[in-house]
């Protein structure tokens, strides 16, 4: 295993923020060795965990899984076999890699929760779906899941929609003549647009400065959230300046992000109970509007939860479903080939 080059990656991203300040070293340094004691403690009793890869004592096998996570996943599935364990700094997790075996496995109640994610716990402070609590989870998933497919999602209906903003996107990628083009904008944009449709009802106006800065907002959440990551495994590296200012782009673009929305329902609050449902946010507030007739005031279905839930669902929705076209706008015969014609005739010229 290629141990140095992952290990050197790690010491080269992470160093400079762990050096950053003094008082970010000695805390880290408290919080390490208090992490590698419970360590020692658990460690005596490996239990019937699956085999694991090499470990560094404290980190696990952070150091080793370099800038690209999920290669070095895949490496050490292919050596130790579909289920493993690896000790990401404290804590243990059980990795599964293979479909059948994870289809299995989140068929079971045991596997239904999540754990608590300091990012999470801070970011959604336990609204929305995702992270939210055991009732409320429940609740707003079913209600979610029961709204979207009564708009049509999964159906005629939305495929409508979606052949509409496609034939927008093929339009705007024609208008650029064969020049070369990065596709995350142009994907980005089609699927905002038809998250906003479903969530909200409307199209994006892109000449709108508050669209621009909710877009902005959602892109510098996708870009730093990952690597906020580590403060799930060492809550601790939050007192670390640099990072903490990592974290606080991601906690200011959310805040921005959900004051966007919140003017959205702020615009729908004057209209009638029962709403003809025409998109998440009518469904919303018929529940909020059922609640308040029911005990006097919204219980479940708060307008801090709307906002939770339905930034969620956008920030969901958008990052996975814009990766997932990516990868078969590289993966398509038909696309990867042409990209390797112009990428070979570009490096010929
Ligand atoms: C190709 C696109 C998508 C992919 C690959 C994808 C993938 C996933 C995966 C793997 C999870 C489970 C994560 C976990 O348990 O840790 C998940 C959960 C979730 N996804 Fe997606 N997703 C996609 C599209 C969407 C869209 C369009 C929405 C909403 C509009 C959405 C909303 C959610 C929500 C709310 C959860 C949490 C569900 C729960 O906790 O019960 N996803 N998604």
């Amino acid at each position: 295993m290629s141990a140095t080059p992952s290990f050197l990656m790690f010491m080269k991203t992470w160093l400079p923020h762990l050096w950053g300040s003094g008082f970010g070293c000695l805390l880290a340094t408290v919080g390490l060795l208090a992490v590698w004691a419970k360590q020692r403690r658990l460690l005596g009793s490996r239990g019937n965990l699956p085999p694991s890869p090499f470990q560094f004592p404290l980190l696990g096998c952070i150091p080793l899984l370099g800038s690209l996570p999920h290669e070095a996943f895949a490496r050490w599935a292919k050596k130790l076999g579909k289920i493993y364990s690896c000790r990401l700094g404290g804590k243990t997790v059980i990795v599964l890699n293979d479909a059948e075996i994870i289809r299995e496995a989140l068929f079971q109640p045991v596997f239904s929760g999540r754990p608590r994610m300091y990012t999470a716990e801070v970011t959604g402070k336990r609204l929305g779906i995702t992270f939210a609590s055991d009732e409320t989870w429940s609740i707003h998933r079913t209600f979610a899941f029961k709204t979207f497919r009564a708009l049509g999602v999964g159906q005629g209906k939305i495929a409508e929609l979606i052949q509409e903003e496609a034939e927008k996107m093929v339009n705007n990628i024609s208008q650029l003549n064969g020049q070369t083009f990065c596709t995350t904008q142009i994907i980005r944009t089609t699927i905002g647009n038809l998250l906003a449709s479903i969530l909200f009802g409307e199209r994006f106006d892109y000449d709108d400065p508050e669209t621009h800065a909710f877009f902005n907002k959602m892109n510098a959440v996708v870009r730093y959230f990952g690597p906020c990551g580590i403060l799930n495994i060492f809550p601790v590296l939050r007192h670390i300046p640099s990072i903490a200012a990592s974290f606080r782009l991601v906690t200011d673009a959310l805040d921005g992000a959900g004051q966007y929305i919140n003017r959205l329902i702020k615009h729908r609050g004057g209209s009638t109970y029962p709403r003809t449902v025409f998109d998440y946010t009518d469904a919303f507030l018929n529940a909020q509007d059922k609640e308040r007739e029911m005990f006097g005031k919204p219980k479940l279905f708060t307008d801090q939860q709307y906002m939770g839930s339905a930034r969620e669902l956008f920030f969901t929705g958008y990052d996975t479903t814009t990766s997932t076209l990516r990868w078969v706008s590289f993966l398509h015969p038909a696309i990867s080939s042409t990209e390797t014609e112009r990428t070979s005739s570009v490096s010929h010229e």
